[in-house]
């Protein structure tokens, strides 16, 4: 039951108009992808979804690319070819997903680390760390199962260990927002403002509410 409605109010929310703020930050952003970044379970996926919302960008999640363009799951590529294959072909799609123009794009956990990644990040795009600290990350991806990474015997500790090895690179980022436990529309609005700042868009008087008046 869920699902439906969910996306029904995806849908409704896309035919909802972008703001004349959000547009002028589209116009901004030119030929670029806004290119989420950060550890798995950073909500790279659900804020990206709804940012592009926002903004009337399409949202496009890397992984599900791949996944299409193996035509088969994460894990079975992990499994079948390793992951030195799945990073080749993840940084290839990443390429290629990069060329198409404004977009906004999530990146799986570990796409950023490759520098030839980062490199074409930088070209095309402009990058978002989503930082989310270890109790955070824990609690999400106790929800799936499917992240070969974290078939360990202990993923708290692979988790801590990919943080650590992580984060300097991921702090290479344009831009960075704290992913925590608050509604993703919060995040959405922080990037917007980051975004809006980076680029020196003004909120226009129709998007701001209006000033309070006072009588002398
Ligand atoms: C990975 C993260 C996953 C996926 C793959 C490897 C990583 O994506 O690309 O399992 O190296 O952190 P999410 O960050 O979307 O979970």
């Amino acid at each position: 039951m869920r699902a439906p409605l969910k996306d029904l109010m995806e849908d409704v929310l896309r035919s909802a108009p972008v703001a004349p703020a959000d547009r002028d930050l589209v116009a901004a952003l030119g030929s670029r992808c806004i290119v989420l970044i950060g550890m798995m379970g950073a909500g790279k996926s659900s804020v990206g979804r709804r940012l592009a919302t926002r903004l009337g960008l399409p949202f496009v999640d890397a992984d599900t690319e791949i996944e299409a363009a193996a035509g088969m799951s994460i894990p079975d590529i992990f499994e079948t070819h390793g992951e030195p294959a799945f990073r080749s072909g993840e940084a290839r799609v990443i390429g290629r997903l990069l060329q198409i123009g404004p977009q906004v794009l999530a990146t799986g956990g570990g796409a950023y680390m490759r520098e030839e990644t980062r490199a074409a990040v930088r070209e095309r795009g402009l990058s978002v760390w989503l930082k989310a600290d270890l109790d955070v990350l824990m609690r999400r991806i106790r929800r799936r199962s499917d992240r070969p990474l974290l078939q360990t015997d202990d993923p708290g500790a692979t988790l801590r260990r990919l943080i650590d090895e992580r984060d300097p690179v991921y702090r290479q980022a344009d831009l960075t927002i704290e992913s925590r436990e608050v509604p993703h529309g919060t995040i959405v609005d922080e990037i917007l403002a980051a975004l809006r700042t980076r680029f020196a868009v003004p909120l226009r008087s129709r998007d701001a509410p209006p000033p309070m008046e006072f009588r002398s």
